[in-house]
């Protein structure tokens, strides 16, 4: 598996303090059959992290890797606010793209409104960048309004889901939503989102069968994260018999809950 969201670097956000604790994190997640981590950690206001940071940080933790036998690759990323992106210089942004490729994975805000979110998207798009949205289910504002969210997956933009928002580990809210999304097919990824390896842990497949979506694993964990690090063509969603019978037996039970939600 390829875990495209985790905050593994040690010292530099609210991820590992040290590299002895990103160890601990890294044996956790190759014990849930994670071979692959994207280092994301957080480049915001609060963690101006830069990309030369980043690359040695990674560098060191892969040496460590090496030299403890542990069967993990770390890949440079970062976790982009987007009150950040929109201030910084679009040629700072291209550097900490997932893998050291175009794509780059946003964060949007937690709050009720996103703002200029679809304005920055369009312009890092013209800048040739490509967006990884970082787990909308946990965002207030497409709670409020999912079609902004669908307008958005309609212009091209990945989403990202985190493996504990399946579970109820944010809530009943972002639950509800989380296997919303996931049903009607506006979910590219589930990551790990994880910061140690005890409360935030980077547990991903374990998830994805809980919540009956098991059959899409490969899909979600390997298929279109590798075509993301790679730049290829993000392959098509397979056909998932059980997603429709799910379908059938959530969504009316969904739509009931948004009803009640809007109302
Ligand atoms: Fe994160």
């Amino acid at each position: 598996m390829i875990d495209l969201h985790c905050h593994i670097l040690p010292g530099i956000d609210d991820g590992p303090a040290t590299i002895e604790d990103s160890l601990a994190l890294a044996r956790a997640a190759a014990a849930c059959g994670t071979r692959t981590i994207l280092a994301t950690s957080h480049v915001s206001w609060r963690y101006p992290n830069d990309h030369q940071t980043l690359a040695r940080l990674t560098a060191e933790l892969n040496a460590r890797l090496r030299a403890e036998a542990i069967e993990l690759r770390v890949l440079t990323g970062a976790e982009i606010a987007m009150t950040y992106a929109m201030e910084a210089e679009p040629a700072e942004l291209s550097r900490l793209g997932l893998g050291g490729g175009r794509w780059v994975l946003i964060e949007p805000p937690f709050t009720q409104v996103v703002g200029n979110l679809d304005l920055l998207l369009v312009n890092l798009q013209r800048a040739g960048l490509r967006v990884v949205l970082a787990h909308p289910e946990r965002c207030p504002a497409f709670h409020r309004d999912p079609q902004m969210l669908r307008s958005l997956v309609d212009s091209g933009i990945l989403t990202s889901i985190t493996a504990g928002s399946l579970v109820g580990r944010f809530g009943g809210e972002v639950r509800r939503f989380a296997l919303e999304l996931m049903h009607e097919g506006t979910v590219h990824n589930v990551a790990s989102d994880a910061h140690d390896h005890l409360r935030r842990a980077p547990g991903i497949a374990q998830e994805l069968e809980r919540s009956g979506f098991a059959p899409l694993t490969a899909w979600l964990t390997e298929e279109v994260p590798s075509a993301i690090i790679n730049d290829q063509e993000i392959p098509p969603r397979p056909a998932h018999a059980s997603s429709r019978e799910s379908s059938s037996r959530w969504l009316p039970w969904l739509r009931r809950k948004r009803i009640r939600r809007v109302s």
